[in-house]
């Protein structure tokens, strides 16, 4: 019997592709996907029509090395019989601690502190020298209140924040009510049609003057280039940017303002996490290969 052919779209930590061997699989890293049994996608790779006639008929699985899946049609997988993957809770932490991350670096002015000492300007304490805010008894609001924005949420009230949250279904409170109260809005949506330009101009003019956003989700969800103008004129403080909505581009009126820290996408960016994503991607098409449940399917 010949061995289930696996076809990785781009180079993965070692221990996951030793995952797919001792499963069985010969694996093709980089490799055409024609003649794939499963292919192991990141979200560079738009899973649409084109690449699945490309991979062809004996395609039974689509496991995506990320949390989000807008890379992939999941209806033309589902139409096709293939199965879709994604790789939640492993990043849940790496993710959360990176929004953290940007929302101090934001209020505490840290980018705009780095460029000024290496730009080789003078500085010197004083006062009133590059005053930032605190987060003790202000308000997180999280948009998204999946396992990331709980797990930003608990970060943030042992920062003494309180915390407002909107979400799909249950509890919480209304969008337009989070915006005028968080002094931080931190996003955590899947992008969808929904959520696409959910942060429009008209959202960040209901923030609150003083009020950051920080988003770590999906650019799209974010108007670029309402948000430079809304920076620009102080309609909101500042923002702490992952994620872009025409990655790598950056919009280029973001590049010259100072309150808007920049980091290239590395939420879940840590060794362990990115190893666990690609070892759980792993698991996953050696499931779907065997005739078993995937361990976390995308619901179709
Ligand atoms: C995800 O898992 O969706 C992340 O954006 C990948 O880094």
């Amino acid at each position: 019997m010949s061995l289930a052919r696996v076809v990785v779209t781009r180079p993965l930590p070692e221990p996951a592709l030793e995952v797919l061997r001792s499963g069985g699989a010969e694996v093709v890293v980089g490799g055409d996907v024609a003649g794939a049994d499963a292919v192991v996608t990141t979200l560079l790779d738009r899973v649409d029509e084109a690449f699945l006639d490309a991979a062809g008929d004996g395609l039974r699985v689509v496991a995506n090395v990320a949390v989000g899946y807008d890379n992939v049609d999941v209806p033309a997988c589902a139409a096709r019989d293939v199965a879709v993957t994604n790789t939640p809770d492993v990043l849940t932490d790496a993710t959360a601690d990176l929004a953290l991350a940007l929302i101090l670096a934001v209020t505490r002015r840290m980018g705009e502190g780095e460029r000024r000492i290496r730009s080789g300007v003078p500085w010197a304490w004083a006062m009133d020298f590059m005053l930032g805010r605190g987060l003790q008894g202000r308000t997180l609001g999280v948009v998204g209140y999946g396992a990331i924005g709980r797990a930003v949420a608990g970060r943030a009230r042992a920062f003494g924040m309180e915390v407002v949250y909107t979400r799909r279904s249950g509890d919480g409170v209304p969008l337009e009510e989070l915006l005028a109260r968080a002094h931080v809005v931190s996003l955590h949506v899947p992008l969808s049609d929904a959520t696409r330009h959910l942060i429009d101009a008209d959202a960040l003019a209901a923030m609150r003057p003083d009020a950051y956003l920080v988003n770590t989700a999906r650019g799209p969800v974010v108007d670029e280039a309402a948000l430079a103008v809304a920076l620009r004129d102080g309609v909101i403080a500042g923002a702490g940017l992952d994620v872009y909505e025409d990655e790598p581009a950056v919009h280029p009126e973001l590049l010259e303002l100072e309150n808007v820290v920049l980091v290239p996408h590395l939420g879940s960016a840590t060794i362990e996490t990115r190893t666990a994503m690609a070892e759980l991607a792993a698991r996953n098409a050696l499931a779907v290969l065997a005739g078993d449940p995937p361990l976390t399917p995308v619901a179709t």
